[in-house]
């Protein structure tokens, strides 16, 4: 593996890739690498060649008083699981790289970025759209790996891709979860002993939804209020925001029609964490995918 750390190289390395017609895959992370970050990148390797993975924990998607400073760095082992992996390319810009003195520009997909996670986090969604199609403009994938677990963010991204007509193709992956059914996160360090226990009230609450679905309740309030027994019954965790949206345009729904996400983020202690499932119709039913 050739780890990368100038914008100027990455693009030449790009860029020859893409004259000898390889098929380039992208999976832009923010390091801290977890099972779910290696499930991206092992879909990315079943279809291209080379395949190249960005870290880069990106200070414009983060807000004034959130995790900038003490989100987990750990280069040398993420490096080395990338390399176990066979990964072909690295790219790891310092800030400086990716936002020189004097930036000023930025991507914003308006509507779906206001709400969930835009609300409480005003100007996150920008910051990833102007890193992701940062990274779009030097790599040139033909494919981009997402996870579901920022069901939000990949819908964004796929809307960027769509209106500025790039040429990635997102693919957006299933959420890779602990033992337990807590998302994996590379927040999940985090937690300590109790909360990383009441932290599993996220996927609990999300079982009791797909429970209500399979019993036949398609009503978003009926739903949500199951969710939050779950949620309200653990002391520990208390919810940001739960909600169930069609899928295309993020609009809360009163009930479940077509295919929608039920949206949740909650505060566990003192860290920050979202999940999510998917309902989508079969024939006369509903599946809800968590
Ligand atoms: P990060 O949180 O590092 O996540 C990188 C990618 O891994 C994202 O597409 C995310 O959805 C996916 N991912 C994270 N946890 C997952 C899990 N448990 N199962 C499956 N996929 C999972 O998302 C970002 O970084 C940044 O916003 C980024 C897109 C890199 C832009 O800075």
């Amino acid at each position: 593996m050739e780890t990368i750390h100038t914008v100027a190289w990455m693009k030449e390395v790009a860029r020859e890739a893409r004259t000898k017609q390889r098929v380039t895959g992208l999976v832009p992370t923010m390091g801290a690498l977890h099972e779910g970050h290696l499930s991206l990148i092992r879909e990315a390797q079943r279809r291209c060649a080379p395949v190249i993975v960005t870290i880069f924990v990106n200070p414009t998607q983060f807000g004034p008083s959130e995790d900038f400073q003490k989100y987990p760095r750990s280069l040398e082992s993420d490096r080395a699981a990338l390399e176990k992996l066979g990964v072909d390319y690295l790219f790891a810009p310092p800030p400086e790289e990716m936002y020189p003195p004097g930036f000023r520009s930025g991507v914003s997909v308006e509507g779906l970025s206001d709400r969930f996670e835009g609300r409480s986090r005003p100007g996150h969604f920008r910051g990833v759209a102007t890193v992701v199609l940062k990274l779009f403009e030097i790599t040139q994938p033909h494919f981009a790996f997402f996870g579901r677990k920022d069901a939000q963010q990949a819908r964004i991204l796929r809307q960027m891709a769509a209106d500025l007509d790039l040429d990635a193709q997102l693919v957006v992956c299933p959420i890779v979860r602990e033992p337990d059914g807590l998302a994996m996160s590379s927040r999940n360090a985090y937690l300590k002993n109790g909360d990383r226990r009441a932290a599993t009230a996220l996927y609990r609450s999300l079982e009791a939804v797909q429970r209500e679905v399979e019993r036949g309740e398609r009503n978003a309030a009926q739903l949500l209020a199951a969710l939050r027994r779950i949620i309200d019954s653990e002391p520990f965790v208390a919810l940001d925001y739960a909600d169930i949206a069609d899928a295309d345009s993020l609009e809360p729904v009163a009930a479940i029609r077509k295919t929608c996400y039920v949206l949740l983020a909650a505060r566990v202690g003192g860290t920050r964490l979202i999940d999510n499932a998917l309902i989508e119709q079969e024939g006369d039913f509903f599946r809800v995918t968590i």
